[in-house]
């Protein structure tokens, strides 16, 4: 129980951010440094495509874009497709994607691949023999002998007949690591939202086990509907699974998700208030501190130490090169951030990267040049998230002044704190993690978010208004000098 200080604490910094429920810049996460939504029409993507030369430090995603079951509060691309039942959509995704990573193999080739991540959609919905076929595509590319390879998987996958055999493929073709959507284990809200009950977790869980795979789980807070109960019930299966990693997302409504256009038309009832939702995110930060696990940033909890996941670093920060394949699949490196043609109807953008492939062309379709303002706001954006550095405050770019006063009036809400010369965000800081790194954009990026009505600062009263002008002035006086 906090103390009645530390409560008013909290009171005040509550009306000085707000949670946020749309989505931050095109993502229910603060995952890419760029936000995808600032990202803008790319003209000439076959010479840019050109400019993709070997790199030392190379990391590769590829989007399938099917699932057995279409989650209403799920934007990722994705189209439904029967478990294991490859009609003539699957095939011809799966033949363009290994269209697109044939025309990349020279660069590949050539470069140090650190890391591989299948996911989508969900991977394992493809048959056992198309799933066989693509992942050696994959796992042929030459990497280096450490590099960890995850596949994202969906219990109803896992748990069909041919579940197991999928799992041996994975196994049997170098996977280290499966990244399974369970969002909840309480039976109400998986029969509600997941088309399943629990029942089939156990045997999910026991099939994995067998094939000796490393485990993340992907839980959700604030499903409609969630009680205190039901995240009750899914710290109890956490603590007699022990998975080494439980990735704990906050429901955000982005723009393209059935429910967004739900809400936007009559609500949607039974979603945890601003309020509730940061004091159950204090509940389970306490409740997974007890079980062991270790809060890392991006709603990660990491059972052991020594664990980490270099996914997720990859993605968040802007220091490596991140090569996406498929549907809208996004990219970083050789001074752009850039991504695949993405529409909101997940079936028609599907459709559309097929039939751009087929016709020979580039499927990149947007992008953004990245200037030295972007690689500090990335740098800033990381440390955040785990310690801020007064250097990286201080720092000699016309944002460092909005810096200094934004993270004041941070520490003064509550929200961050100065520990040993380093900024680092609180506790209850930690509980509004994604909303904080989002203040941290750069001002072009910030601006670009605005002008898409995407930004939630830019109309919020408080201080935020404020401090995004006085950037803007900071910028314009630095361009004149
Ligand atoms: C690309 S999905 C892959 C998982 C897999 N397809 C499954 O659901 O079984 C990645 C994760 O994002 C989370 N997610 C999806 N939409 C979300 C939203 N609107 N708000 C918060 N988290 C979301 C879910 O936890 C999901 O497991
Ligand atoms: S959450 Fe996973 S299973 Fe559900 S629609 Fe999204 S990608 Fe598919």
């Amino acid at each position: 129980m906090p103390n009645t200080c530390s409560r008013r604490r909290e009171d005040r910094s509550h009306s000085l951010i707000p949670r946020v429920r749309a989505g931050l810049g095109g993502s229910h996460t603060v995952v890419t440094s760029i936000p995808l939504d600032a990202l803008r029409p790319a003209m000439d993507a076959a010479a840019f495509a050109q400019q993709l030369t070997p790199v030392e430090d190379l990391h590769l995603y590829f989007h399938i874009a099917f699932c057995e079951h279409i989650c209403g509060f799920c934007h990722y691309a994705k189209t439904h497709a029967g478990i294991s039942d490859e009609g003539d959509e699957t095939k011809s995704y799966m033949h363009a994607l290994t269209a697109e990573i044939a025309s990349r193999r020279a660069l590949m080739e050539a470069s140090q691949v650190r890391s591989l991540y299948v996911g989508g959609g969900t991977p394992t919905v493809l048959p056992p023999q198309a799933l066989a076929q693509f992942l050696s595509t994959v796992s042929g590319l030459r990497r280096s002998a450490s590099a960890p390879f995850c596949v994202e998987a969906s219990p109803l996958t896992l748990a069909a007949p041919d579940g197991r055999e999928k799992l041996q493929i994975l196994k049997a073709l170098g996977v280290t690591r499966v990244s399974l959507g369970v969002q909840s284990f309480s039976r109400a809200l998986l029969e509600r939202h997941r088309g399943h009950g629990p029942e089939l977790l156990h045997d999910v869980f026991a099939k994995l086990d067998d094939a000796g795979l490393e485990v993340n789980i992907d839980l959700m807070q604030d499903l409609p509907g969630q009680t205190a109960d039901d995240l009750r019930t899914d710290l109890s299966w956490i603590a007699d699974l022990r998975p080494s990693q439980v990735t704990w997302y906050i429901l955000r409504f982005d723009r393209g998700s059935s429910w967004d256009k739900l809400r936007r038309v009559r609500g949607l009832p039974g979603v945890a208030t601003g309020s509730q939702s940061i004091a159950r995110r204090l509940q389970l930060f306490d409740a997974m501190d007890r079980l062991g696990y270790a809060a890392h940033g991006g709603g990660r909890f990491l059972r052991e130490a020594c664990h980490s996941d270099r996914f997720k670093a990859v993605r968040n920060g802007l220091d490596s090169t991140l090569l996406g394949f498929g549907v809208s699949a996004y990219s970083h490196g050789w001074g752009h951030a850039f991504r695949n043609i993405h529409e909101t109807s997940a079936r028609s953008a599907a459709r559309a990267y097929v039939a751009r492939i087929e016709r020979g062309d580039d499927p990149i379709e947007t992008r953004h040049v990245l200037t030295d303002a972007d690689r500090i706001a990335a740098h800033r954006l990381v440390a955040i998230r785990t310690r801020l550095p007064q250097a990286c405050v201080a720092g000699v770019d016309p944002e460092s002044h909005r810096i200094r006063t934004l993270l004041a009036v941070l520490a003064d809400g509550g929200i961050v704190t100065l520990d040993d010369g380093d900024w680092r965000l609180t506790r209850y800081g930690r509980a509004l993690e994604e909303e904080v790194a989002s203040l941290f954009y750069a001002p072009d990026i910030r601006k670009a978010l605005a002008d898409a009505g995407d930004y939630w600062p830019a109309n919020q009263p408080g201080p935020w208004r404020e401090l995004l002008a006085l950037s803007d002035r900071e910028v314009r006086d630095a361009q004149v000098a």
